[in-house]
């Protein structure tokens, strides 16, 4: 198969989070970046057809966990290998919520970012979801995890 230069393009892990009304979900995302400075905000890519997707068309907040490099299979499979439509993922482990009640990890988590969701764009199978940061946290000194890492340690 053809090598392609778009394969080394570099990221990281992350849990992304949301809420509406009493609904929580979140999915493991490696499309994340920072894309301004003042004022600080992010972008991130969701895929249409998951259903912290279908959260987010309607929510006016997220949340960003940035996973740690001891980050275990156990998180990335519960968060990034099966829907929150059928299973209810924050009933099964432990996490703290910002100002605005959005979940966000705390174990095997090196900072998290709370974002007001200000702009989105579908781009067809994603859509990008700009938020500005109200709130950041750093929760540790361990080295966030890097997508590489996760393919070498953790990917299936
Ligand atoms: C390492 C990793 C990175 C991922 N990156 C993304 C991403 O950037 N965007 C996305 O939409 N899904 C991404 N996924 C897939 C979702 O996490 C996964 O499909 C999840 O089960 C969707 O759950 P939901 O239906 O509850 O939203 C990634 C999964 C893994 C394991």
């Amino acid at each position: 198969m053809e090598e392609k230069a778009i394969k080394k393009l570099t990221y990281g892990v992350f849990l992304l989070s949301t809420k509406l009304g009493h609904e929580m979900d979140g999915c493991v995302v490696d499309t994340c970046i920072q894309i301004a400075k003042e004022p600080e905000r992010v972008a991130v890519a969701i895929e249409n057809r998951h259903y912290t997707c279908e959260l987010l068309n309607h929510a006016k907040e997220f949340c960003i966990s940035i996973m740690d490099e001891t980050c275990s299979l156990e998180t990335i499979a519960l968060f990034g290998y099966q829907t929150g439509r059928e299973t209810n993922k924050f009933g099964k482990i432990a996490y703290e919520t910002d100002a605005k009640g959005v979940p966000y990890l705390t174990h095997e988590t090196c900072g998290m970012i709370s974002c007001h969701i200000v702009d989105k764009k579908d781009l067809g199978s994603h859509t990008l979801f700009i938020g500005e940061v109200v709130e950041d946290k750093v929760l540790s000194h361990k080295l966030p995890l890097t997508y590489a890492e996760y393919q070498k340690r953790l990917g299936k």
